[in-house]
């Protein structure tokens, strides 16, 4: 984010704080219940936005060498993404070519070749076939015709791309925006490492994950032990465009910051941006690196998911120990953050997520309430039911009985 913009940020942030207000969607709009249960909804979620769109495998520093690799099995397609020789990033559907066995089955890792554990044909980091036991035997085959099947790839701002159907198209010009194609350079997610990475199977809808990320309003109330002891809840900001949005939530150590002269103001000090990029991903870089979260819808249940909640650290920061703190492993202790941060999200955030989904499943209510501080929700839903095609929610000025 460049530096008038976090200016313009910081100021929002402390304009709520003194006035004691927080970002107004301009009225509040009801949701109903069945876009977490109805399965042909999520029949249709899943064939357009998960199989029909590209995905987000992970950062950049998932493959950092040449001969790096990563398999992704959450999106239909087996994937096998590679670092190449040339450092260029490629997928391909991760089957053999000769009978279809899954040829890559370790999460990540490094290779220069893949060898398919039934008959060990292999293959190259670019996909091509260079080995076949007993070729003569097998008969007269044109080696570069049975390559393994490539899928789009693009990596941009060090985020990596890749669309589940090898004849799909990647257009990031309009998943990212003018907006996030311009801002996300100066995060420099490419330089990141991963440093955790955890994954939690929650018995909720995968919008209902995505909701849990959409305000601070819950904050003293749900996380009033935890994240409130360094937030301000119920203070934030919210930008739009489009598809797109980004919330700044509020750290305490704001109050510090605002003392500092405005060139020194840092928007990771002082907040807290959260990024969502459509259908199903939160994105937040703070001081020392990026949280990624990945809320996957499990196919034919829409009231299960997986949540991947992964963890890059800005390796510089490991060295020169940007938190000021002094700590014998920067490491450890990162690391230690990274998992208590993903346990808040489990065991605070997701044990609503999946209480709500009970309820929702009970058919009790129809409908569930946004309220005005909520903005990021009213944007996700409606976002949602503009690309289905569905009747956008109406902006209400209050809720009345007859609701
Ligand atoms: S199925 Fe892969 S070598 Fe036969
Ligand atoms: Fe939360």
């Amino acid at each position: 984010m460049r530096h008038d913009e976090q200016v313009r940020v910081i100021k929002e942030l402390c304009a709520h704080l003194d006035g004691d207000t927080n970002v107004d969607a301009g009225g509040l709009r009801q949701n109903p219940t069945i876009t977490y249960t109805d399965p042909t909804q999520a029949n249709r979620e899943w064939n357009e936005w998960f199989r029909g769109m590209p995905q987000l495998l992970g950062l950049s520093g998932d493959l950092p060498e040449a001969g790096s690799f990563l398999t992704n099995n959450d999106y239909g397609t087996p994937i096998l993404a590679t670092r190449g020789e040339d450092g260029g990033f490629r997928a391909f559907v991760n089957s053999c070519r000769h009978r279809g066995t899954i040829l890559e089955t370790d999460s990540h890792g490094t290779k220069r070749r893949f060898t398919c554990p039934f008959h060990a044909w292999s293959y190259d980091t670019a996909g091509t076939l260079v080995g076949m036991p007993k070729a003569a035997h097998f008969g007269q085959v044109e080696m570069e015709c049975l390559g393994l099947r490539e899928l789009p790839a693009e990596e941009r701002h060090g985020l990596l791309f890749v669309h589940p159907q090898p004849d799909g198209e990647i257009d990031l010009d309009w998943l990212l925006g003018e907006w996030f194609n311009d801002e996300f350079p100066t995060w420099r997610f490419d330089e990141l490492k991963l440093l955790t990475s955890d994954e939690y199977a929650i018995k909720c809808n995968w919008k209902l994950a995505m909701d849990t990320f959409g305000e601070t309003y819950h904050f003293n109330a749900l996380h009033s032990n935890t994240l409130a002891l360094n937030f301000h809840g119920n203070v934030q900001t919210y930008d739009e465009d489009g598809h797109l949005h980004r919330m700044v939530l509020c750290k305490r150590a704001i109050d510090q910051v605002r003392q500092l002269p405005e060139e020194e103001w840092d928007v990771t000090v002082a907040g807290l941006p959260v990024y969502w990029l459509f259908p199903n991903i939160i994105l937040m870089p703070f001081e020392v690196g990026v949280f990624l979260v990945r809320a996957i819808p499990t196919p034919g249940d829409p009231g299960h998911h997986v949540s991947k909640v992964d963890f890059y650290i800005r390796p510089e920061a490991v060295e020169s120990n940007v938190l000021g703190i002094e700590v014998p492993d920067f490491e450890a202790l990162a690391t230690q953050i990274a998992r208590s941060f993903g346990e808040i999200i489990r065991d605070e955030d997701y044990a609503m997520s999946a209480s709500q989904q009970r309820s929702a499943d009970t058919g009790a209510l129809d409908q569930i309430v946004f309220g005005r501080n909520e903005p990021a929700l009213h944007h996700y839903h409606n976002t949602y039911r503009s690309m289905l095609g569905q009747e956008l929610l109406p902006l209400l000025d209050k809720i009345t009985a007859d609701r």
